[in-house]
């Protein structure tokens, strides 16, 4: 066991942990923050996606310890300040970028690091950042319509 500690959406996170328990589970299990879902542990749907240091993460993919000292934002860090919804949120809500919602907290992570890189992409580049997001509804074309929407407001 190890200590380690962090900063979550702002706030310190602090637990003695496994060394091999994995950054999704220690947001789930050890801090409740089950708004980060795990649809593979495999690496591959992105439904994990969190940011650490600012940076896309798939927080199965990294381990807790490897997390220590660092600034880690999920999904329930995205609402504003008032508890509601983000614009990329809204959007996704507006324009039904969910069925499901399975997917939805990992493409909204992903949603947020893209248009900070890229203020406007264009279709073909929403597509491509995507690809590591897996929506098992088959929603794409809504969530690229809410990508876009979010974009443009
Ligand atoms: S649970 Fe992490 S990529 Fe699927
Ligand atoms: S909305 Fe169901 S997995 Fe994407």
């Amino acid at each position: 066991m190890a200590k380690v500690s962090m900063s979550v959406n702002g706030k310190p996170a602090e637990a003695e942990v496994e060394g091999r328990l994995l950054l999704s589970h220690f947001l789930r299990d050890n801090l409740g923050l089950t708004g980060t879902h795990i649809g593979c542990d495999t690496s591959q749907c992105g439904t994990c996606v969190v940011h650490v240091d600012g940076k896309v993460v798939k927080s199965c993919t990294m381990f807790a310890a490897e997390a220590e000292g660092k600034e880690v934002t999920t999904i329930e860090g995205m609402a504003n300040p008032d508890g509601s919804l983000s614009k990329i949120q809204a959007a996704f809500q507006t324009h039904h970028g969910l069925q499901c919602g399975f997917c939805t907290p990992g493409m909204v992570m992903s949603t947020v690091a893209l248009l900070k890189q890229n203020p406007d992409p264009s279709e073909t580049e929403i597509r491509d950042y995507l690809e590591g997001n897996i929506c098992r509804c088959t929603g794409y074309h809504n969530i690229v319509k809410a990508i876009q929407s979010a974009a443009a407001s």
